[in-house]
């Protein structure tokens, strides 16, 4: 079977975007593909946290994968910081990976600029106002952090990995980076394939439909939780933003309506066009009715397994044990290649 390699990162709870871009899909692949479902715990310290918050947040991904469909006896569930091979093998891919590539990486420069930085022309690295005042600083992790997941990625020789949309660009880097590899030492990795769904592969903010459904959005309002309450979800849903008009259509000048559309669609499985025709002449207030109750009709027996599942600290410790082995041993066979490629002795 191909293999597929895809992970999310255990800061906070994941969202109604990680859902309909990832974790969604990822659930049709378990019988067609060998699978790798990571939690990223080593990302998620590129960013400031809290270890206690982090340890709790890693089993909670877990429980939340699983309860999402992601059935640990035919997919290999494993956190980050289990597998020996992750850092060592982003340690490789980071002596053939020039500073600027990582430089000039969206959601770098989205971070740096968060922290009070501007990547300037030629992609240096420019203060702010406002960063220099308050002595910013940016943590090589955070530039380093797609050559780990490009590692994460190679280490298990993935063949495919499923994403959203804001993955794209690093993605390509893993490519780059691959092809840069093989090409130095001689042939080692499988260049992996993205598969980004056609439908629900960028879901929206609610507050701010032109910027992404993110798990670190100052406005809480703007993103939907798999485990909010239905009164929350309900209730950020029906104050979502919207456009001017009043017409139920999905345009380009409509990114609000578009994005409770998009979401309704990938939540019930009827086509966009179906949805518009069943609302001609309805209002806004409907639209997002509706949305709300398909939103929270699929997440109801997803959040009921959850609760089953995170009293269950055995179970779920189980499943992070075999996963783990199961990973181990496919990265220590990847890395070892790329040991003895890149000229490094062998251990006697
Ligand atoms: P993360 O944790 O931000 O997101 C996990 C997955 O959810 C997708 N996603 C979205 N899809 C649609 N709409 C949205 N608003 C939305 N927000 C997030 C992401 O595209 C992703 O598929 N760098 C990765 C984690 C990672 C990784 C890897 C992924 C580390 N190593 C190796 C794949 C392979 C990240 O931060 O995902």
């Amino acid at each position: 079977k191909p293999v597929i390699l895809t992970c999310a990162q255990p800061t906070g709870q994941l969202t109604l975007g990680n859902y309909l871009g990832a974790v969604k899909n990822w659930t049709t692949m378990l019988d067609d593909y060998e699978c790798y479902f990571g939690v990223v715990n080593m990302h998620a310290i590129t960013v400031k946290y809290s270890p206690a918050e982090l340890r709790k947040n890693t089993l909670s991904c877990v429980a939340q994968y699983i309860a999402c469909g992601l059935d640990p006896t035919r997919s290999n569930i494993f956190v980050q910081s289990h597998v020996i091979g992750h850092t060592e093998l982003a340690w490789l891919l980071s002596c053939i990976t020039p500073i600027g590539d990582l430089q000039r990486m969206t959601q770098f420069k989205e971070k740096a600029a968060k922290l009070g930085f501007n990547v300037g022309e030629g992609n240096d690295l420019k203060f702010t106002h406002d960063g220099a005042r308050a002595g910013a600083s940016v943590n090589s992790g955070l530039l380093m952090y797609p050559v780990l997941m490009a590692a994460d990625i190679l280490l298990y020789n993935a063949d495919a990995v499923p994403v959203g949309n804001d993955q794209r660009q690093h993605l390509e880097l893993c490519r780059d980076l691959a092809q840069r590899f093989n090409h130095n030492y001689s042939d080692t990795f499988t260049i992996p394939e993205a598969f980004i769904p056609k439908q629900g592969a960028r879901i929206m903010s609610l507050q701010n439909p032109e910027r992404k459904m993110s798990k670190s959005d100052d406005n809480q309002n703007a993103t939907l939780y798999l485990l909010d309450e239905p009164t929350t979800l309900k209730k950020k849903i029906m104050s979502a933003v919207t456009d001017s008009g009043s017409e139920i259509v999905s345009s380009e000048d409509k990114p609000g309506v578009s994005n409770l559309l998009q979401i309704y669609s990938a939540m019930s499985g009827r086509a966009i066009a179906d949805i518009e025709d069943s609302l001609r002449g309805e209002g806004y207030g409907r639209l997002k009715q509706e949305v709300a109750d398909a939103v929270i009709s699929v997440l109801e027996p997803v959040q009921t397994k959850y609760k089953e599942l995170i009293t269950d600290k055995a179970y779920l410790e189980s499943v992070l044990k075999s996963g783990a082995e199961v990973a181990q041993r496919r990265a220590y066979k990847v890395l070892a290649k790329a040991y003895r490629k890149a000229g490094f002795v062998e251990r006697p």
